[in-house]
């Protein structure tokens, strides 16, 4: 059967119909917002290439965390900018009162059911803005680096978060990380794996964040993270990750790799997390601010593609405004 026995336009003629065949929907609870901390009291600074970020003194974080919870948005990743000195060793990483253990302890003192995600990887304490500790040619040292990452791991399972998150890409870390919460009787702490991180160039406005741009230099993280034109590759990545013990996995950046996010979602059926990075929300920014597209359609248009294309949940910079406009507030 086809024409005019079939017209495909007769459920989209109204809003009812095409409400009830909508397969994929966007809510407030798919989404984790992303959150840069810093030191001090009632600080807020401005990322200039993320307009409308704001880096935040603990006390302010809070309130960022508050309207988190009061939106149904379940979880928010933190990211430190550290005033302590960065050094070759990184050592700031897993100081038990440095800045992120800090942060986490008075989050969940203020809002025990809201989920922290930690992140571990070494470029916010390295002098090289490199994610791990480097050999005497720039390389960066994979074993060493799973060492560091394990301390800085169990420094923040210690300080109570819920998820640490290594997004460094060394071969082998899931499982050390695992082995040695389990080890340390950190039974509960989840690990959500960066299991298929690209070797972007839509990280540059995060480097602005966190500082570490400028020590990256002309450094480029081609060496652990993967190569753009990769697919096949990320389910490999994705299987070891599983196999040493990831409770969920991620794809980032976001929208350039919607194919990559489907694959793996269809082969693993894991909890399949994707992050819309620092430069996807700087184009959308950029865009609306100067009148070009709208800002609440497209933004949802582009969170509800992430749902369909299989992700469970979105680490965004756009959380909290998605989740009040999904509110009509
Ligand atoms: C570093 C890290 C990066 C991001 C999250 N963790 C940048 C990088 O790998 O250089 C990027 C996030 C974003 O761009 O929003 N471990």
């Amino acid at each position: 059967m086809s024409y005019p026995a079939i017209r495909p336009r007769r459920m989209r003629r109204d809003a009812f119909s095409r409400a009830l065949m909508r397969e994929h929907t966007l809510q407030a609870t798919d989404l984790i917002m992303v959150a840069f901390v810093i030191e001090g009291d009632n600080r807020r600074v401005d990322v200039p290439s993320m307009p409308g970020v704001q880096r935040l003194s603990i006390d302010l974080l809070l309130e960022l965390a508050g309207e988190c919870v009061r939106l149904s948005i379940p979880a928010l990743a933190l990211f430190p900018i550290t005033d302590a000195p960065k050094t070759e060793d990184a050592a700031e990483a897993w100081n038990p009162d440095g800045l992120m253990q800090r942060a986490c302890r008075a989050l969940k003192a203020k809002y025990p059911e809201l989920g922290l995600i930690g992140d571990v990887a070494l470029d916010p304490y390295t002098i090289h803005g490199q994610d791990g500790l480097i050999d005497e040619h720039g390389y960066v040292m994979n074993e060493p680096t799973i060492e560091a990452l394990v301390k800085m791991s169990l420094a923040q399972a210690a300080a109570g978060m819920d998820f640490v998150a290594p997004s460094d890409m060394m071969d082998g870390r899931v499982g050390a990380i695992r082995d040695a919460l389990e080890t340390a009787g950190h039974i509960h702490t989840r690990i959500l794996a960066y299991s298929a991180k690209y070797a972007s160039s839509f990280y540059g406005p995060f480097r602005d964040a966190v500082g570490s741009a400028g020590n990256l230099g002309k450094g480029n993280k081609h060496t652990y993270q993967m190569d753009v034109g990769n697919a096949d590759e990320a389910l490999r990545e994705v299987e070891l990750d599983i196999a040493e013990g990831a409770d969920a996995v991620m794809v980032k950046p976001g929208l350039p790799y919607l194919d990559v996010l489907r694959r793996v979602k269809d082969a693993f059926g894991m909890p399949t997390f994707v992050y819309q990075v620092s430069g996807e929300y700087a184009m959308l920014k950029a865009a609306c601010r100067n009148g070009w597209l709208d800002e609440k359609s497209v933004v949802l248009e582009t969170l509800t593609c992430f749902k369909r294309a299989g992700a469970d949940a979105i680490l965004t910079y756009y959380a909290i405004d998605a989740a009040r406009w999904l509110r009509g507030e």
